[in-house]
């Protein structure tokens, strides 16, 4: 007898949890290989440049940071599948998204509503969490695509799930699964800075024009 469906599930996510883990862990070192930045500048660090403009690229370069972080991109891929890690290897196990025509697991499955710190050997350390985990939409991809990109896409609201930039300055500044990547949990390095911080940039990215990089 095993149970309900859903503690079937779960069990199995464990097992492959447990497999994966094995599998990666005879992998060669997959060491670090971009050691991010970890500080942000302020909105007051821009006020020498007086053209507004430029200003607001230049902010917007400095958002970027945050944009460009694993901990941000791994969840906003253009692909099929999420990524993982500093190095954004594919996610293993291999999943895809149901919006390419693809059977989405879910992803609750093995992510619960909170980080959850491994005791037993395996190349991560912990398993990320969050009521709200999932994939951003294929809209909202940014892997692959250079900065000026990211930040039109960013304010076209046919694509940003009908944000104007007052909503765009509260998802980053307040969302808790936003928020998240300031608390990814043991062995994962937070993103630059503070979300409160990066709240800040994108306020004063909006004041100046919010314009984006070419
Ligand atoms: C069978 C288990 C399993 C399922 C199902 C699963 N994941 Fe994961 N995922 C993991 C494990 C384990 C890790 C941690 C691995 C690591 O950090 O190297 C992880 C890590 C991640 C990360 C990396 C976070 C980071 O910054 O390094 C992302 C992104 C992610 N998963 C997205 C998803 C999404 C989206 C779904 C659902 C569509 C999903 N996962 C379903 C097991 C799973
Ligand atoms: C666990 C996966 C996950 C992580 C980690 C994640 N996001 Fe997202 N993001 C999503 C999902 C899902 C949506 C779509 C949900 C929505 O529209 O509310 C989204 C939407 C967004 C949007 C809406 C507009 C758009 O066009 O993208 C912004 C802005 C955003 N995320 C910023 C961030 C930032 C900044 C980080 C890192 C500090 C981050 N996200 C990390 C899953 C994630």
């Amino acid at each position: 007898m095993i149970g309900t469906p859903q503690s079937a599930v779960r069990a199995l996510s464990l097992v492959v949890i447990a497999f994966v883990g094995a599998v990666a862990s005879s992998r060669p070192g997959a060491a670090d290989p971009s050691p991010a930045a970890s500080v942000l500048k302020n909105p007051a660090d821009f006020l020498s440049i007086s053209n507004p403009t430029e200003r607001s690229r230049a902010i917007f370069n400095e958002i970027g940071k945050v944009l460009t972080n694993p901990r941000c991109m791994n969840c906003h891929p253009a692909g099929d599948h999420p990524t993982q890690g500093d190095d954004r290897h594919e996610h293993m196990p291999p999943i895809w998204r149901a919006e390419t025509g693809h059977v989405e697991v879910s992803c609750s499955g093995c992510h619960t509503t909170h980080n959850i710190t491994l005791h037993e050997a395996a190349t991560y350390r912990s398993i990320p969490g969050h009521p709200r985990w999932g994939f951003a939409p294929l809209s909202m991809a940014w892997q692959g695509k250079s900065l000026g990109d990211i930040c039109r896409q960013l304010k076209d609201v046919q694509l940003n799930g009908g944000r104007d930039l007052a909503a765009l300055q509260e998802h980053v500044a307040r969302d808790d699964l936003v928020g998240w990547a300031w608390t990814p949990g043991e062995g994962r390095k937070p993103a630059p800075g503070s979300q409160q911080a990066a709240g800040e940039l994108v306020q004063a990215w909006i004041d100046s024009g919010a314009e984006c990089p070419r």
